[in-house]
C-alpha cells in the first residue's frame, strides 16, 4: 500500500518536471556553410531527419554565409563532426548537453506565490486563469473574448486592452505563441498587458495612449502546441492537427496564411517543420486570427507578431524579395524601434525585410496582414542569438520584456501620430 502511493507520487512529480522526449547529450551546433558543397551536405543530413534544424527551420532555407543552428542527436555527434571536418564546414558547439538545458528550465522555475510571477514561464492552465483574472480585476481597461477554438478544442483568447471611451478607436493587434517552443513570446504578451495595467493610472503618457487606442493581444495562438511543448516535447513548433495519410502531426501556422501560400520557403511535406498545411487557412488557429483581423480591419492600424529567437525586427516581405510600397517608412520605423530597444541593455537587433534579413518564407502572418492593408506590420524575433535559443532562461524574461516594451511603445506612438 505504502509502496503503491509512493510510486504514484513519484510518477506525478516526473510528469510535471519535464517533457518525456529526451535529448540527453544531444548538442546544438552552429554551422557556417560557405559553398555549394556545404549546402548539399546540409540537405543530405536533413533528409533522414538525423538532425533537427533550429535556425533556419529546415535545410531548404539554408544559404551560404549565413549561420545555421542544428540539434544533433548524441549518437550522431562524433560522426557528424568528423564529416564536417572532412568538408571543412566550420562550426561551433552552442550547447553541450541539451537535456541539461531543458531540465534546468523546468527545475529552476521560480516558486509561485499568490501574485502572478511575470518572470516565470507559465503552463497553459496558468495562462488561461491569468487571462480571466486580469480582465476581472481591470474591468475598465481589459476585457477577454474567445476568438476561436484550437484543433483540440481549447479556447483561443484575445485581451482587448484600452479605456472603453465609447468612441471607435484605432487599434494595434499583437499575437504571441504562434510557434509552440518559443516560450519567451507568450511571456512577453503577458508582461505587456501587466505593464499597461500597472502604468495606466500612474503614468499620464500611458493613460493618454490607452484613451486614444486599443491593444488587441492574443497571448497564445497555438495553445495545443504550447501544451505539447510543456508535456511531451519541449522543442515542438507546429500545431497538433492530424495529417491524413501521414504519421507526422501538425502544420506550421506561420506558413498557413494566405500570402503566396506554399510557394517559396515552405514545404508541402507534412513531416516538415515548415509544412504549409493541406490548404490555405487549414488550421483553426490561423482562421481564428485571420477572421478576427478581417472583421476588424477598419480599426487595426498595426500588426505585431512575436517570435524567438535571433534578435530581429522584420517587416514585409518574406514571401519573396520584392519590397513593400512603404519600404522606406517601415525601414526608418524599424531602425528607430531597435535603437530604443538597444538603449536599455545594449541588446543589438538586426532589422529589414524578412526575405533578405532572415530567409524567404511564404504564408506568414505579417505579409498577409500587410497585403490586407495593415501598413505597420512587424515580426519580432526576441532574444537571444543562440546561446540558449528556444531555452532562454527565466532570468532573461525581465530584461527581454523591458527592452521589447520600448520598441513596442515606440511603434505605438508612431502609429498614433501617423493614422491612416
Ligand atoms: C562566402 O564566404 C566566402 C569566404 O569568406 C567567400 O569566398 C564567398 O564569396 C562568400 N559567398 C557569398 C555567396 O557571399
Ligand atoms: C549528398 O548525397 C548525394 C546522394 O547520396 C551524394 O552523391 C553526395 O556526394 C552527397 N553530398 C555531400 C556533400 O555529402
Ligand atoms: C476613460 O474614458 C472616459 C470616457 O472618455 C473618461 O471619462 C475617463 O477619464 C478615462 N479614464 C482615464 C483614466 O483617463
Ligand atoms: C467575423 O464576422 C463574421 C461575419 O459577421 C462572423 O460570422 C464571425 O464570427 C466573426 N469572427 C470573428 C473572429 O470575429
Ligand atoms: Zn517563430
Amino acid at each position: 500500500m505504502m509502496e503503491g502511493l509512493l510510486f504514484l507520487g513519484f510518477v506525478a512529480v516526473i510528469s510535471e518536471a519535464a517533457p518525456v522526449e529526451l535529448y540527453s547529450r544531444d548538442k546544438v551546433l552552429r554551422l557556417k556553410p560557405e559553398n555549394e558543397q556545404h549546402l548539399q551536405f546540409l540537405r543530405n543530413v536533413s533528409l533522414p531527419e538525423q538532425v533537427d534544424f533550429w535556425k533556419p527551420a529546415c535545410a531548404e532555407l539554408v544559404t551560404t554565409n549565413g549561420t545555421v543552428d542544428i540539434r544533433v542527436p548524441a549518437d550522431w555527434v562524433a560522426k557528424l563532426q568528423s564529416e564536417l571536418e572532412k568538408i571543412a564546414l566550420k562550426y561551433e558547439v552552442l550547447t553541450e548537453d541539451l537535456q541539461i538545458l531543458i531540465e534546468n528550465q523546468f527545475d529552476q522555475r521560480s516558486t509561485r506565490d499568490i501574485h502572478y510571477n511575470y518572470e516565470a514561464y507559465h503552463s497553459w492552465n496558468e495562462i488561461e486563469s491569468w487571462t480571466a483574472r486580469i480582465a476581472e480585476e481591470n474591468p475598465d481597461l481589459v476585457s477577454r473574448m474567445e476568438i476561436g477554438k484550437t484543433y483540440e478544442g481549447r479556447s483561443i483568447y484575445l485581451l482587448w486592452v484600452g479605456n472603453r471611451t465609447g468612441a471607435e478607436k484605432p487599434a494595434i493587434f499583437m499575437d504571441c505563441g504562434i510557434h509552440a517552443r518559443e516560450w519567451i513570446s507568450p511571456a512577453f504578451c503577458q508582461w505587456f498587458v501587466k505593464e499597461v495595467v500597472e502604468s495606466y493610472n500612474s503614468i499620464p503618457l500611458i493613460t493618454t495612449l490607452f484613451n486614444q487606442l486599443d491593444f488587441l493581444v492574443v497571448p497564445v495562438i497555438n495553445v495545443d502546441g504550447y501544451i505539447y511543448s510543456w508535456t511531451k516535447n519541449r522543442l515542438w513548433r507546429k500545431t497538433r492537427s492530424k495529417n491524413p495519410g501521414s504519421g507526422c502531426v501538425g502544420t506550421d501556422p506561420n506558413r498557413n496564411f494566405d500570402a503566396k501560400w506554399c510557394t517559396l520557403g515552405s514545404s508541402s511535406d507534412p513531416c516538415s517543420e515548415i509544412y504549409c498545411g493541406p490548404h490555405v487557412e487549414s488550421e483553426k488557429e490561423v482562421i481564428a486570427v485571420a477572421d478576427f483581423i478581417r472583421n476588424h480591419s477598419s480599426i487595426i492600424k498595426a500588426y505585431l507578431t512575436i517570435h524567438s529567437y535571433s534578435q530581429l525586427l522584420l517587416y514585409p516581405y518574406s514571401y519573396d524579395n520584392s519590397l513593400p510600397f512603404h519600404h522606406k517608412e517601415l525601414d526608418d520605423l524599424a531602425w528607430n524601434a531597435v535603437e530604443k530597444l538597444r538603449s536599455l541593455y545594449d541588446t543589438k537587433y538586426t532589422y529589414g525585410p524578412g526575405a533578405s534579413t532572415i530567409y524567404i518564407a511564404s504564408g506568414g502572418s505579417d505579409d498577409w496582414a500587410y497585403d490586407l492593408g495593415i501598413k505597420y506590420s512587424f515580426t519580432f524575433e526576441l532574444r537571444d542569438t543562440g546561446q540558449y535559443g528556444f531555452l532562454l532562461p527565466e532570468s532573461q524574461i525581465k530584461p527581454t520584456c523591458e527592452e521589447t516594451m520600448l520598441a513596442v511603445y515606440h511603434i505605438t506612438h508612431y502609429v498614433l501620430d501617423h493614422l491612416y
